[in-house]
């Protein structure tokens, strides 16, 4: 990789913003309860979706600024037409090292072998319990069973790691922190515990929220919990395994602990917008500039005013709303 191209985008605060999390969908065949409020929010029209060769233009700004590694994700990505020849675009542009994706694993199983066939070798999926009649509860669908063949054909395609998400909600899935731990000692899942962020409409009003010193505590009784060294490429979560385990625990600690000052990510949103961060509603609007007949020299400059504007931290706060207005499911986490 060309040096001087990774210095384009590099921010006030001497972060690398190489990782650009790409969400292609706002819409979803589940409906969480962190995610989902019960008054529905209407899905964007598919005129205010990105077309995907818009998308494939941004990525290619995006890749000559520095970006090396791409996330897509949704609501469900895989819910998106077309989306498995998109990932084959994506996987034939030079310069991307990494390409990952976030899927909640419903169909998984029919889709596994040609998206590891278009070259993403690493998939994390959102599992919030492992009790099919819960999983129905959270989801608002009686589906459990297809995420976990969606799982196990990803195992068979030599998916690795397989990142398995949970969101820790108190009064929900907390009876089943050692289950999911367990799990690590079998298989060699990285099973990730995340504290709930208050982001947009939700229908999740347990107190206080369940963090990750309490999880830890929680799973104790297992084992010890090893340290893993991260890489350069490693997201949010630390990392641990019990001894011997084939398996990883992570914890993404989003309230109690910020990790802002390692942040290497861009976001683009299925609307077009990118966002310099997660937990900030400031936007830049690719979307109107390129239909509006704007050049890619146009473009590069969009990216290049989010590094500067990207904050140096969050005030995502325990017991705190975010003040974030817009749906998780259409940043794409
Ligand atoms: P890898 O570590 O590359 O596997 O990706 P990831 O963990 O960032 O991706 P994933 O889509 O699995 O997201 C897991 C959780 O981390 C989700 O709840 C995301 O919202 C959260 N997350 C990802 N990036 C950030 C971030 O920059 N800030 C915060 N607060 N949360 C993040
Ligand atoms: N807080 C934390 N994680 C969330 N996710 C969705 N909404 C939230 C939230 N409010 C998770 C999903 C998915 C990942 C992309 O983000 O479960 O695994
Ligand atoms: Fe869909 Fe993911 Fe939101 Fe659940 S959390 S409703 S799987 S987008």
């Amino acid at each position: 990789m060309n040096e001087r191209k990774n210095t384009k985008l590099i921010d006030r605060h001497d972060r690398r913003l190489n990782y650009l999390r790409i969400s292609v969908t706002d819409r979803c065949n589940l409906r969480c309860t962190y995610c989902v409020p019960p008054d529905r929010i209407p899905w964007l029209s598919h005129a205010e979706i990105l077309r995907y060769e818009e998308i494939l233009r941004i990525v290619r700004v995006g890749v000559d600024l520095g970006i090396t590694k791409i996330r897509v994700t949704g609501g469900e990505p895989l819910v998106r037409k077309g989306v498995i020849e998109f990932l084959e675009s994506l996987s034939e542009i030079p310069g991307i090292s990494e390409l990952t994706l976030t899927t909640n694993g419903v169909y998984l199983e029919e889709h596994a072998e040609r998206i590891r066939a278009a070259g993403i070798r690493r998939l994390n999926i959102s599992l919030d319990t492992l009790r099919p009649e819960k999983f129905a509860r959270i989801t608002g669908s009686d589906v459990y069973d297809r995420v976990w063949q969606g799982i196990e054909s990803a195992v068979q395609q030599g998916f690795d790691p397989i990142k398995i998400n949970v969101v820790a909600l108190r009064g929900m899935n907390d009876d089943e922190l050692v289950d999911f731990s367990r799990l690590t000692l079998r298989y060699p899942y990285h099973v990730r515990f995340i504290e709930h962020m208050p982001i947009g409409k939700s229908r999740v009003t347990a107190t206080p929220p369940l963090l990750v010193p309490e999880i830890k505590a929680r799973i104790r009784p297992l084992g010890e919990l090893l340290p893993v060294e991260k890489n350069a490429d490693d997201g949010p979560a630390e990392r641990f395994r019990f001894k011997g385990a084939p398996g990883e625990i992570g914890f993404i600690s989003a309230l109690s602990h910020h990790f802002c000052s390692s942040c290497n990510r861009l976001r683009l949103t299925a609307s077009g917008q990118l966002r310099p961060c997660l937990l900030s509603d400031r936007q830049l609007d690719l979307k109107a500039l390129m239909r509006a007949g704007c050049d890619d020299r146009q473009l590069a400059q969009i990216f290049q005013q989010a590094v500067r504007n990207k904050p140096s931290d969050h005030n995502l706060a325990v017991n705190d709303p975010t003040g974030v207005s817009c749906q998780m499911s259409s940043i794409g986490g």
